[in-house]
This record gives structure tokens, sequence and C-alpha cells, in this order.
């Protein structure tokens, strides 16, 4: 989609205008001549207040038609946001006039390019007629700045790019496919990219992910991003889950819980989306961003329970069970990361279906290494307008992953806190420096549309993740 910075005089001919009212239909500043123009008696009929969520497409004399979104009283940030994305559905011609982006609210223009992105977004790859229906192609922002709005829609699109690999088919993204895939996109951003094929991972030695490959016909890839910025402020290390397809292994899930397996790569796609968003921003941070790749499948020599690997570094793992698949692959992930003496290292995963019975489905889960950490995440999570909240990391549950034949086994045995038990896990292989660990299992996937979410994979985490790099450039 196309933002311009609308200028005066602008040519309402064919175009639907976008206005927001607050609760009791007083409409935005900005936006009053363009409601007024509209038959009140209508919008009285319609029921339409003005309250959040609330939403009315009318006929208006200048344009194509005016539709009015509700951002209730208080017209806060995520208000306008989430009324934006249900503007963008409503929309039925190619052009739009948003005069939301003139109220005199801060981030608003923010959430007008964020809402309308991410609430337009539509993924259409195997629908037959779909891709003929019209919908949204440009929208004019009225008083906004051309660099505010590129800003924005660099984080937006990135979003949007880790939603189109998740919502792919596992069939259509085999490791060997997204690897090219991202490498392709983090060069377009200025990155570069080394690929590793499963020759150089038995050379690097990382049991792990080996172990997880080994069920499955189709080869691992480890991918290296590496963004230089000329004088970077601190260095960040980003590590992504990207199993491609989690079957479970021959600990093999129901089908019921199959279902969404293509989901599992969710991690990586974040990681790469924010580090190619971080780039196009020229943010002065170094990034390194790793995603161990590969299916979790029950090919004939697939690791059984009982089977003992060995990560590139850190404990030997008894793999008890195969559908505790992620934890091995970022083991290797998290090792390769350590190496590179970064600064902070952030991991990215659909770890456990624990943080969803913990969280629900709309909340990700952040585990730090130590507050400091914790704080950074949550403050980047919340400027950028996503739900995490902190859970323990309890190192006293690190015994019950004791082994009896290697130096720790990838279940505890119980049911209970395997969030946690997953990120003490994870911890053995993140070293002693500022870590985060994020649980994404939750709400990498958008059950309903609403606001500014789309029925399908959320791109949950890109927009915290560039935030904390925003932040991180600057060193207090
Ligand atoms: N990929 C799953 C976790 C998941 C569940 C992601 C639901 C997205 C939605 C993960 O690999 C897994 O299977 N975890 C197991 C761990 C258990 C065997 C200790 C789980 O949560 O059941
Ligand atoms: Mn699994
Ligand atoms: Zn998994």
């Amino acid at each position: 989609m196309e933002l311009i910075a609308a200028t005066e005089g602008l040519d309402l001919e064919g175009k639907t205008l976008i206005a927001a009212a607050l609760q009791g239909g007083a409409a935005l500043p900005g936006s009053e001549d363009a409601v007024a123009a509209v038959d009140g008696a209508l919008i009285d009929a319609s029921g339409f207040e003005g309250k959040s969520g609330q939403s009315l497409r009318a006929p208006h004399p200048e344009a194509a038609a005016l539709v009015l979104v509700g951002v209730g009283e208080e017209a806060s940030y995520e208000a306008i946001r989430d009324a934006s994305g249900e503007a963008a559905r409503l929309v039925k011609t190619e052009d739009a006039v948003s005069l939301l982006g003139k109220a005199d609210i801060e981030g608003s223009v923010r959430a007008v390019v964020e809402g309308t992105l991410l609430g337009g977004y539509r993924y259409r790859d195997y629908k037959t007629e779909e891709n003929s229906r019209p919908h949204l192609e440009r929208l004019h922002v009225v008083e906004a700045q051309e660099a505010e709005l590129n800003e924005w829609k660099t984080i937006a699109e990135a979003t949007n790019l880790a939603r189109d690999w998740v919502n792919t088919p596992a069939r259509d993204l085999s490791p060997e496919v997204f690897a090219g895939l991202i490498e392709t996109a983090a060069v377009a951003a200025g990155a570069s990219a080394e690929v590793w094929d499963r020759e150089r991972i038995e050379e690097e030695g990382l049991g792990g992910l080996l172990g997880v490959a080994a069920g499955s016909d189709r080869d691992p890839r480890v991918v290296v991003l590496t963004y230089k910025p000329s004088r970077p402020t601190r260095h960040l290390a980003l590590v992504g889950k990207g199993i491609t397809f989690d079957s479970g292994g021959l600990s093999i899930k129901s089908s019921k819980y199959m279902e969404e397996m293509k989901v599992d790569m969710s991690g990586a796609a974040t990681v790469v989306a924010a580090t190619v968003a971080i780039a196009r921003l020229g943010l002065p941070v170094e990034v390194t961003c790793i995603t161990p790749l590969t299916d979790n499948a029950i090919g004939g020599d697939a690791t059984r329970p009982g089977d003992v690997l060995r990560p590139v570094d850190g404990p030997t793992i008894e793999v008890l069970n195969t559908d505790a698949e992620g934890r091995l692959i970022l083991a290797d992930g998290l090792g390769l990361a350590r190496r590179h003496e970064p600064d902070l290292i952030v991991d990215v995963a659909t770890l456990t279906g624990a943080v969803r019975v913990a969280l629900g489905d709309e909340i990700a889960a952040v585990f730090a290494s130590d507050p400091e950490v914790a704080d950074r995440i949550l403050g980047a999570a919340g400027r950028a307008g996503e739900d995490f909240w902190e859970m323990p990391l309890y190192k006293k549950y690190r015994k019950s992953l004791d082994s009896n034949v290697a130096d720790i086994k990838n279940i505890s045995g119980s049911r209970y806190g395997g969030a946690i038990v997953a990120a003490v896990f994870l911890s053995e292989y993140a070293g002693d420096g500022p870590w985060a660990h994020l649980d994404i299992a939750g709400p990498a996937i958008a059950r309903e549309t609403s606001g500014e979410r789309v029925k399908g994979a959320s791109g949950v985490g890109v927009r915290t993740l560039v935030e904390l790099a925003r932040a991180f450039a600057r060193p207090s």
C-alpha cells in the first residue's frame, strides 16, 4: 500500500474519506467538515456513537463514501490504530483520505499508518478470486510528514512480511526455501547473509538442530544475518525458532494440535523481519540474527526418545519427548549467538503450549536474565503497542530437568509450569550475559480479525524488537 502525505486542495473524486469520531459522535479535529457533510439523521439512525470498535460507511456528497470509525472517549494511540484497521477493511475504493492523521494526539499519524497497513493486510496467495477484489491501495494522510510516514510504514511492512511467511503452507516453505527468502529480504534491506547447508551445520557441530532434522527428508539450514552500521553503539543478537513444521516427531502430536503447526517458524520470521526493519531504518545498532531452520518430522531415522544430542556448546541433552524440539534447536542458536559476544541476546519462539495456558492467546511471555533486561523488553513492548507479560526464570525448576544419562533432559515430566521449565532449559545455553526469551506461542496467531489484527499470522514481536533496538541504540 502506498502512503502519501496529503497536501492542500486534495481532489476527493473517487476516494473514500476516513474520519474518526469520539464517543458521543463529535468528529475529531480536522474531520468536522467531512462529517458535517453527511446526513446527520443517517448517522443517528445507524446507532453510530463513536465508541471504540464502532464503524459506519455513509454516502458523502464530494467523495465516494465516508467511513466513520469510533475511537472512544480517550482517542488513545491504540484506539486510533485499531479504528484505522477497521477503516482499512471497510474502504471499497482503491484510494482513501484519512482525516485521522489530523487528530491532535501524540502518535496519531503512526497509529493511522500501522492500523491501516496491518488491519488492511490480506494473505491471498492461494485464493483464486480474491486477487481481483479491489482493496485499499493508496492512503493520503492529512497533515503528516513524509519521513514519519515512511518510518512507520517500514515497521508495519516488516510485520506483514513476517505474517506472509508464517501464513505460507509448510509444503511451500521448506528450510531451504525459507532460507532463500530470508537472504533475499535481508540483502535488499542492506544486511549481509550467510546460509549454512547440512554439510556446514555438521562441520559446526550443531547437534541439537541435526537431531531434530534427522526425521525429515528436507535438509536443515541456518541463516546468519549481520547488520553493521558505520558506528554501532551496541550489539544485539537475535535468535528465532524456525521449525518449518512441527509434527511432534515420534512423540507425535494429535491431529487437533498439529493443524496449526506451520506457525512454528514464527520466531524466525519475527527476528528476521525486525532485522530487516532495523537495517532499513539505519538504526545505529549492530544486529546478528540467527535462525536455525528445520522440520520436526517422523522419518525412519528420526530422533528417538532416549537419544542424546550434543549441541554446539553447553550440556548434552537426553531427548525424552521429541515434541519439545524448539529448545533443541535454540540450544544451538543461543550457543552461536554467544560466540559473537553481543551486549544482549533475545530469542523469540513459539515454544510451549503451556504459555497459552498461562497467558492466553493475546499475551506473549518475557523471561529475562535480570530485571533491567525485563524492563527493556516490557518498555519496548509498551511503546510498540504489543502485549507482553513477564514470567519468572525460576532456576529452582532446573533440578526437574536432571537426566540419568546426559547433562540435562528436554522435558521435566510434569505438565505444570511448562513455559517456565522451557525457559530454564534455554538459560543453560544463553550464557551469563544479558538475555531475554520471548515465548510467543499464544499471540503468534490471531484467532479473529479485529483492529490491527487479521485472522492468521500476527507478526507479533516485530514492532517490539524494533523499538528495543531503537532504545538500545541510546546507551544510558
Ligand atoms: N511448537 C510447540 C508449541 C506450540 C503450541 C506453538 C501451540 C504454537 C501453538 C512446541 O514445540 C511443543 O510442541 N511444545 C510441547 C512441549 C512439551 C512436549 C514439553 C507442548 O507445549 O506441548
Ligand atoms: Mn513441538
Ligand atoms: Zn515446536
